[in-house]
């Protein structure tokens, strides 16, 4: 099997990758550090170090070679600078699900429809893959939960005080989920 598959999708042609080496780890934690000093809450503190992130792409590596995780990225002449997660690994009882989670474009490639794009992608990962509903969630009213509703996700409802932006202070984050069966 190649490390690779792409999928194209408008103009962006979204890849995935079954494993991650070096550079790919080092440009996709320049995606993330990029994300995090842009403010988007995902699940970091500004400033996040290079070697933090680092350490959060060596465990998500990890769970792709499990099979756990679904790993999409997509480049630029810059390199990489955009992903999403498809998480498979779900309890037994919930074997139709899966969670999207980590959609990040770089500063640089945004409002070209790359997330989009990601989206369009991991929908179709996640139907390869056998699954019938997807679920995430987002800052509630933020770039994520705009793009989220323009492409139909359904709104479940909103949890106050849920998460930190990245310089600090309580955000309200939504709960989305959207059914691929059919
Ligand atoms: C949310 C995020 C992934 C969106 O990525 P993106 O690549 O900018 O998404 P798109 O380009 O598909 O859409 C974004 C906007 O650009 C517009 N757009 C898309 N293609 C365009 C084009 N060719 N010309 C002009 N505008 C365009 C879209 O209509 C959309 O407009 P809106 O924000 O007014 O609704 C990005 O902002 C991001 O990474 N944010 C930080 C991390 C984050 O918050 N992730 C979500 C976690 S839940």
């Amino acid at each position: 099997m190649t490390t690779s598959e792409t999928m194209a999708t408008s103009a962006w042609s979204p890849r995935r990758l079954y494993a991650l080496n070096d550079a790919e780890i080092a440009e996709l934690a320049a995606v993330l550090i990029d994300c995090v000093a842009g403010g988007a809450s995902v699940s970091f503190m500004h400033p996040l170090s290079h070697d933090r992130a680092v350490a959060f792409w060596r465990r998500v590596a990890q769970g792709v070679v499990a099979g756990e995780r679904v790993l999409l990225v997509a480049e630029d002449v810059d390199g990489l600078c955009g992903t999403v997660q498809v998480v498979l690994d779900q309890p037994e009882n919930q074997p139709h699900r899966a969670d999207l989670t980590k959609l990040l474009v770089h500063r640089r490639a945004r409002r070209q429809g790359l997330g989009a794009a990601l989206m369009g992608a991991a929908e179709t990962t996640a139907r390869a893959c056998g699954k019938t509903l997807l679920v995430l969630d987002a800052v509630s009213d933020g770039d994520g939960a705009r793009l989220y509703e323009r492409l139909g996700w359904q709104r479940v409802g909103e949890i106050p005080g849920y998460a930190l932006m990245p310089q600090g202070g309580l955000i309200a984050t939504t709960v989305y989920y959207r059914n691929l069966g059919g």
